[in-house]
């Protein structure tokens, strides 16, 4: 039997992921160490391997098959566009993506003006004003913090994850229109899918089991 290889987005839905997967009985002891520096962790047992990566890259490695399966948020996957399929919505790492900013850009909005906006989500934000909305904006890529560009004056709104709002009020912004909804993912190589379809599929019905 060849190893089964999953690939899990750094941080706290990692943790959550192995809380889940050990509900039906995956689990990687190896993992629980908290001093290790070792990148990839086995299962012999099981003939499984997870490796932990950067969220944007999760998709990379499923669609290239580095990675049989994958566990990301929604976001990264609208992001990315990669090929592969997306099996199973997980319920957890719930959160919303929108369009933020100060009240008094809300008129920008609802008049379709040239606007600035700032965000970690090109793609999405793209998506959203360009094919949605139909209005041209500017669409300023950054890399963190975002509520810190309509405060500083780089744009007029943002494009960012919402979870509790209270980073939006802590800072006097607020939420302008709702993008779509986020939550964890679990995402399969198309190859893998095929190939693998019995052992894949029986994680994919145990998951569905519990959850
Ligand atoms: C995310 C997001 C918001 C915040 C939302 O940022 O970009 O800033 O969390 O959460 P809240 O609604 O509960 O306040 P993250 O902490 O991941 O870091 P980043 O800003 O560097 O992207």
């Amino acid at each position: 039997m060849r190893y089964l290889t999953f690939a899990l987005g750094k941080g706290r839905l990692a943790k959550k992921t192995m809380e889940l997967f050990a509900q039906i009985g995956i689990t990687c002891e190896e993992m629980q160490d908290p001093a290790t520096r070792k990148l990839i962790f086995v299962n012999e047992e099981l003939k499984l391997k997870f490796f932990l990566a950067k969220a944007p890259d999760v998709p990379t490695y499923v669609e290239y098959g580095a990675a049989d399966i994958g566990v990301v948020g929604k976001d990264t996957i609208l992001e990315e566009g990669r090929r592969m399929y997306e099996v199973l919505d997980l319920g957890y790492g719930k959160c919303r993506m929108c369009v933020c900013g100060p009240e008094s850009a809300r008129e920008l909005l609802n008049h379709q003006e040239l606007i600035r906006v700032a965000t970690k989500y090109p793609h999405i934000a793209k998506d959203y004003f360009y094919n949605r909305k139909h209005q041209t904006v500017e669409i300023i890529k950054l890399n963190g913090s975002i509520e810190l560009a309509p405060i500083v004056g780089l744009s007029e709104v943002i494009v960012d994850i919402v979870e509790t709002g209270s980073t939006l009020r802590e800072n006097g912004l607020g939420v302008l229109e709702e993008v779509c909804p986020l939550s964890a993912r679990m995402v399969v190589n198309q190859v893998s899918m095929k190939m693998e379809n019995e052992r894949i599929g029986g994680i994919i019905n145990r998951l569905k089991g519990v959850l």
